[in-house]
This record gives C-alpha cells, structure tokens and sequence, in this order.
C-alpha cells in the first residue's frame, strides 16, 4: 500500500500511540553495574576518565550494591584490584582475595542481588597481561589452569556468575571442569566470547591498574576488522558448556551482537564498556549532548541489536530513571 493511503506518522501522533507500538523495551532488570573494589578502608577514589565512577573498599563497595538492588538492577560485576601483584596473578585465587572478601559481604548484605565476576588475571599480573607469560606471550594452556583455580575460589566466596575476560582457547570449558570438580556445577559461565582488542577500553584500565607492561592484547582479542570469527568463537564456547554469551565492546560491534542474536538462543549480553561511556560523560560535561537521552538510546540501541542484558557503568542511574 502506498502514500497516501499508507502514512507512517499517524503511529508517531502521540505519546500512547507511540508507547503502544514499542518494540523495544529498557527495562532495570536487564542492566548490569560494573563495580571496581579495592583494599583499605573507607575508599572512594574516582576515576578520572569515567565520571562517577569510583575505585570503592569493601564497605563502600557494598554500599554501591546495595544501591544497585534498591533500583531494581539484578546484578553487579566486579572488578578487583589487590595489594599485590606477581607473575601468576596469585592474588586472584587467594581465599582472602579482594573480590573473594568483597563478594562474601554482599551476598549477606543484598542476598537476592546476582554476584558475577570478572575472571581474568590482567588486574593481578605485575605485567598487566591477562595470562602466564612465557618468553613474551600469554602462554594460553598454563593459563587455563589458574583461571579453573580462580572461578572456584570465587564460587567458594559466594559469587553467583563466573564471567571469563581473558579471551584464552578453552577458557570456558577448564572453568566448567574445574567447577563441576568441586561440586559448583550450579555456578553459571557468562563468557565474554567475543572480545574485541580495543582502544575503548582505555578509562577501564586506569579503573583497574590493568594496562600492559608491555606489547597489546591482540594476540589474545579478537581484531576489530573480522566478524565472521564471532560466530565461531560464540560456537565454541557453546560447545563448552557457556551459559551466556558476551559481546565487548558493544557500540561499534552492534553488527556482531546481531549476528550472534540470530545465530544462538543463549542469553546475549552486550557490554557498554568504559570509552563508549567516556565519550558521552566529555561531551555532556562540555554541554554538547542532552546526556540522559544520548544514555538511553544508546542502550536502547544494543537492545535492538540483540542485547538481553546490558553491562553498564550507568545501570544503577539509569535503572532509578525508568522506575521513576
Ligand atoms: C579484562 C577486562 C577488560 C574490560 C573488562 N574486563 C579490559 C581489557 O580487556 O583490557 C574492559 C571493560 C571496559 O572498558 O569498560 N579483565
């Protein structure tokens, strides 16, 4: 049917009209916070580079989960940084580990709150590398091995979701291995499956002390210029016993999140990393932008790419929006 029997706009008259006709909804129980937590007592160091967003102790850190639940956010992720670093990244398995203590005291303090971890070794290696380095490169079997050791401490201090990072062959299924052995294998694996080596990462790494001492990461991440090898990647992790499927970063990869989408009936999460958010804070700071809706449609747009779920540094604000 054509113009003029046809008008598009009569459907965009009215804010009812326009509401009943949504195909795409935003909703708190599809967010996700990213929060970063540290030693010491009473800290809350900002980060520059992502405003708002803070390096927080235990107790702030709870706090800020607390935060998150009351605006109906169904889960946290956290990012540790420790007091020590090694070779191994030794810190990350440690019973009394940053993110063991943390996760510990926010599952009493917000018990119906999902706990998912970041499981990589790029905040606890001296040289930043998300592995074990052997003569200049991440050695990816040697490596499969600690994160099995991580994933289970993590599990043992409460944490609900294992979310691997480190973007190694095999990763998701030693994690499942070394779960199912020390009888977690109710624990879900979130893996980031496609993970882009990327330069909007760069704010993260301030928030988690996690640049390289060396090289890059892409002999590990998946170059920006290929995309069929995302489906490939996603299907191996599948084969592997993934229960959820990640894309990173997500607003130059919205054409990957759709090809995974159609390609797989996993819940798909998109992470809406830290420079995709820095751009936005420096352009609303310079008065560039109408920052509340350049947030919106920005996650509106990773939902209609495929998102179920949305890993974001502005869940919590966002999500006391759409209640309000
Ligand atoms: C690795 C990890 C990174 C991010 C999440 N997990 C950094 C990296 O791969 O260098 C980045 C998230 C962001 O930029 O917001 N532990």
């Amino acid at each position: 049917m054509e113009f003029p029997i046809t008008r598009m706009r009569r459907l965009r008259r009215t804010d009812s009209l326009r509401r009943m006709v949504r195909e795409t909804h935003l909703l708190p129980d599809q967010l996700i916070q990213p929060l970063f937590v540290v030693h010491g007592s009473n800290v809350k160091k900002p980060v520059t580079s992502m405003p708002g967003v803070h390096q927080l102790s235990v107790e702030n850190v709870v706090t800020e989960a607390q935060r998150a639940a009351d605006a109906g956010v169904p889960g946290i992720i956290l990012f540790g940084i420790p007091d020590h670093k090694d070779a191994d990244g030794s810190a990350a398995w440690k019973a009394q580990g940053i993110v063991q203590k943390a996760a510990a005291r926010i599952k009493k303090a917000a018990p119906n709150l999902s706990i998912i971890a970041d499981v990589c070794f790029c905040e606890y290696t001296d040289h930043g590398h998300c592995g074990v380095v052997e003569d200049g490169q991440v050695d990816n079997d040697a490596t499969l091995e600690n994160l099995a050791k991580q994933a289970v401490s993590l599990a043992d201090a409460g944490v609900d979701v294992i979310a691997p990072s480190g973007m190694m062959d095999g990763m998701v299924g030693a994690i499942r291995e070394g779960l199912d052995e020390a009888d977690f294998g109710d624990i879900p694996i979130l893996s980031y499956a496609v993970k882009y080596a990327s330069a909007f990462y760069g704010p993260f790494r301030e928030a988690a002390e996690s640049s390289p001492a060396f090289g890059d990461r892409r002999q590990y991440q998946m170059d920006p210029a290929n995309g069929r090898e995302a489906l490939r990647e996603a299907a191996l992790d599948v084969g592997e016993g993934a229960d959820m499927l990640m894309v990173k970063p997500a607003l130059a990869y919205l054409d990957v999140l759709r090809d995974l989408r159609d390609e797989f009936d996993l819940p798909l999460a998109a992470y809406n990393v830290s420079g995709e958010m820095a751009m936005v804070e420096a352009a609303a700071q310079n008065g560039w932008i109408d920052r509340k809706r350049i947030i919106l449609e920005t996650l509106l747009s990773m939902r209609r790419a495929g998102a179920d779920i949305i890993l974001t540094y502005w869940a919590t604000e966002v999500a006391g929006w759409l209640k309000a």
